[in-house]
């Protein structure tokens, strides 16, 4: 029971229980000591009664022997203290042993019993005197005395009995009254947690008198803190390719930064018309990093799978890109289709994909596709170690493709500030334990500086594998990992988007952008429009979606004619089976979903498989009512943040899967498990029916936490750590040459 509520409520009626006690104490002893007083003269006059015959005949008697004897015998009854005879001159004549010698007889009046309480010594005694009345006048007076110490002993217990009844009747009441408290502040505190997470609005909630202010008392507070956040943050920093610039020039001048990935930000195809394109791939690194690149200038090495990429580079295989403002330099390296079968498709999409990724597809490990992995690695190691300009070049290695390039980097270039970023999500140690390299992969990362995951779990997975299988000292203090004396952190840097987004340049408004849409489409004006965009990967959970959407429509007839949901899906990985089967498992579906609740003009679910360019995806995204972002599993997914920030107008509903990194930070989007396909199919009901106002709370909140944590402050935090970690070496080295000068001066 909480201390409070017993203070609250017990104690008040506690004092108001002790301040009766104390006011009926006195009354209690009056009525008692009356109350046994009446008794005792009763009882008086009983022995009285019983002895008044024999008087005169004892009076009479020569001696006074038998009335002595008399009344020693009446005395001794408890109650009766002692007992006497007055003669007529009030004279004490007779009288029981135990007669206070102090007292001595009262006048009565004639023919009237006289009662009357007199002090004697300490006690009280109670004066009882009868006046022997004979024919001939009175002949005297018999005089009981009763003691009285026992009324107040009474009195005592009466007065005890009275506050232990008090005391129980108190704790009782007290004890009903605190439970009563709690059960109604319960309710009470039950009632507002449903109101405040009522859409706003809610009717329910509006009837109720007590709730109702309070809850908008409470929202008004969460407003203006909101605001004062804003403000704090504003003063803070606002990260943009400006920042970004300052912190390379103030804190790592003149540093060379070299990225090396997979996947290259720019693509040089031929197209059927024998013309060469540009193609950005769909890719979240590449969106991350583009940007940041254009910031800091440098090279980007990475494998140039283009088909016109070949024709497009310099004799040493460079090209400048952007291809229109060129800022930095694209180092492409090439690989033959055996490199790429094993190393890209075999070890790395076969084996680590489906290993950090929990979707329950079985990872397939191949000897041969390591040895791939192995020799492309130091393929890249090599280049990388021929192309930098500087010894101790900042190296930022990007994802599951190069686990092993730190520690290969760092043997050739032991001075570099090497930063790897695991893109995808890194498991328990249990599920990560079934890779038979799991030791050198582990091993491999740990030759970088930092290395870096989006989420902390990922983190703290991490540095479990590494203590379970791996030789190396944890101190989990710094969240370093230390192997042979070199020292890896490990940190979490959740990864986002450029803000303001690039792609939204130059775009239409949103009721144009709508308009292109619905009518690239076919669409009603009246039709309610959900969209998903991304790679066509089993990870994404797109056939998840569909079924949602199936049971939706199920549950929900009455959305059947009015709502669409467009799948624009980038072909990817199409080498490999598993991407294959879930392309046609999810054409199929459509299908069959079609088929279900189709009619004349109206196809509930429209699948687009091609590549889009972000500025087509923007526009999707502006045209949308509700965006499904349903990942079975994934490190961020960028997608998400995109939705989020191609909607100025802060409308549009966002269902994000449990399972992203980015639920940690979207926290207003609706969050749903997409293996629930009933529970998703009534959150795109939900979605579907929320308010306008809710939309854009929703939204602006979600928009805040883009812009304030975009890539630029994603890459800042990075830097700015490296910048730590290159300080703390130099004022080592510095350290080291200075002993080991006086060691040899010794
Ligand atoms: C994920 C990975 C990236 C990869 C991208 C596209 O986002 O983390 O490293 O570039 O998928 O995959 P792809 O195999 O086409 O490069």
């Amino acid at each position: 029971m909480p201390v409070s509520l017993l203070l609250r409520f017990a104690l008040p009626l506690l004092g108001v229980l002790a301040l009766m006690a104390a006011a009926l104490t006195p009354l209690v002893d009056s009525l008692v000591g009356r109350w046994f007083q009446h008794d005792l003269e009763i009882r008086s006059r009983l022995v009285f009664n019983s002895v008044e015959d024999s008087l005169p005949g004892l009076i009479h008697a020569p001696s006074r022997h038998e009335m002595k004897l008399l009344f020693d015998r009446i005395a001794e009854d408890e109650r009766v203290l002692a007992i006497g005879w007055c003669g007529t001159t009030d004279r004490l004549e007779t009288t029981s042993k135990a007669w206070p010698v102090a007292l001595g007889c009262l006048p009565t009046k004639s023919g009237k019993a006289l009662f009357k309480t007199e002090q004697v010594g300490r006690g009280g005694v109670l004066y009882a005197g009868f006046p022997v009345v004979t024919p001939a006048g009175d002949i005297g007076q018999l005089v009981i005395l009763h003691d009285l110490s026992f009324i107040e002993r009474r009195s005592f217990d009466a007065r005890l009995y009275l506050w232990a009844l008090l005391a129980v009747l108190g704790t009782a009441a007290a004890a009903v009254t605190v439970l009563t408290a709690q059960l109604t502040l319960r309710g009470w505190v039950q009632s507002v947690r449903h109101a405040l997470n009522a859409p706003a609005g809610d009717r329910r909630f509006r009837g109720d008198s007590q709730i109702a202010p309070v809850i908008s008392e409470v929202r008004q507070l969460l407003r203006d803190l909101d605001i004062s956040r804003r403000t704090a943050v504003g003063i803070r920093v606002d990260w943009s390719p400006e920042t970004l610039r300052r912190v390379l020039d103030n804190e790592l001048p003149g540093v060379e930064v070299v990225v090396v990935s997979n996947r290259e930000p720019y693509i040089h195809n031929r197209n059927d018309a024998g013309q060469i394109e540009v193609q950005r791939p769909a890719s979240g690194l590449v969106t991350a990093f583009e940007p940041v690149m254009r910031a800091c200038g440098g090279t980007w090495v990475a494998h140039g799978s283009g088909s016109a990429d070949k024709e497009t580079v310099d004799k040493h295989d460079r090209v400048a890109v952007p291809p229109d403002t060129p800022t930095y330099t694209l180092k492409r390296i090439w690989l033959s289709d055996d490199e790429q079968k094993g190393y890209y498709y075999g070890l790395a999409n076969e084996g680590l994909w489906p290993l950090c990724h929990i979707t329950f597809s079985r990872p397939v490990f191949r000897q041969p596709d390591w040895e791939q992995y192995v020799s492309v690695n130091r393929k890249f190691a090599d280049v990388v170690a021929r192309e930098v300009q500087r010894p101790d070049p900042v190296i930022l290695v990007q994802d599951y493709h190069f686990a092993l390039l730190p520690r290969l980097l760092r043997d050739r270039l032991p001075d570099a500030t090497i930063v790897a970023f695991w893109h995808i999500p890194w498991p328990n140690p249990e599920v990560f334990g079934i890779c038979p390299w799991r030791e050198a992969i582990v091993d491999g990362l740990l030759g970088s500086s930092i290395v870096g995951f989006h989420t902390q779990l990922h983190c703290n997975n991490f540095i479990e594998t590494a203590d379970r299988f791996i030789e190396c000292h944890i101190d989990r203090e710094d969240a370093s990992v230390a192997v042979g004396g070199h020292s890896a952190q490990v940190r979490a840097y959740p990864i986002s988007i450029a803000w303001p987004p690039p792609p939204l340049e130059g775009l239409a408004s949103v009721a144009d952008c709508r308009a292109n849409v619905f009518r690239r489409y076919n669409l009603p004006p009246d039709t309610v429009l959900g969209v998903g965009i991304e790679r066509f990967d089993y990870t994404k959970g797109i056939p998840d979606r569909f079924l949602a959407v199936e049971i939706f429509f199920e549950k929900h007839p009455e959305w059947i004619g009015r709502f669409v949901f467009l799948q624009v899906a980038a072909p990817t990985r199409s080498g490999l089976t598993l991407y294959r089967d879930v392309q046609k498992e999810s054409a199929e579906l459509a299908d069959r979903i079609n088929a279900r609740f189709g009619r004349n003009n109206y196809q509930p679910i429209i699948l687009v498989i091609r590549h889009h360019e972000p500025e087509e995806v923007y526009e999707i995204f502006r045209a949308a009512d509700l965006c499904i972002v349903s990942s079975l599993h994934d490190g961020m997914n960028l997608v998400a943040k995109e939705f989020v920030a191609a909607r100025d107008d802060e409308q549009g509903v966002l269902i994000l899967s449990t399972f992203t990194g980015a639920s940690r930070e979207l926290m207003e989007a609706l969050i749903v498990n997409p293996f629930d396909a009933r529970a998703t199919a009534d959150m795109i009901d939900k979605a579907l029916r929320m308010p306008q106002d809710e939309q854009a709370e929703r939204m602006r909140l979600m928009r805040e936490l883009v812009r304030e944590n975009n890539v630029f402050y994603w890459a800042g935090r990075m830097l700015l750590d490296t910048a730590r970690i290159r300080k703390r070496v130099r004022i080592e080295t510095a350290i080291a040459a200075v002993n080991g000068r006086r060691r040899g001066a010794l």
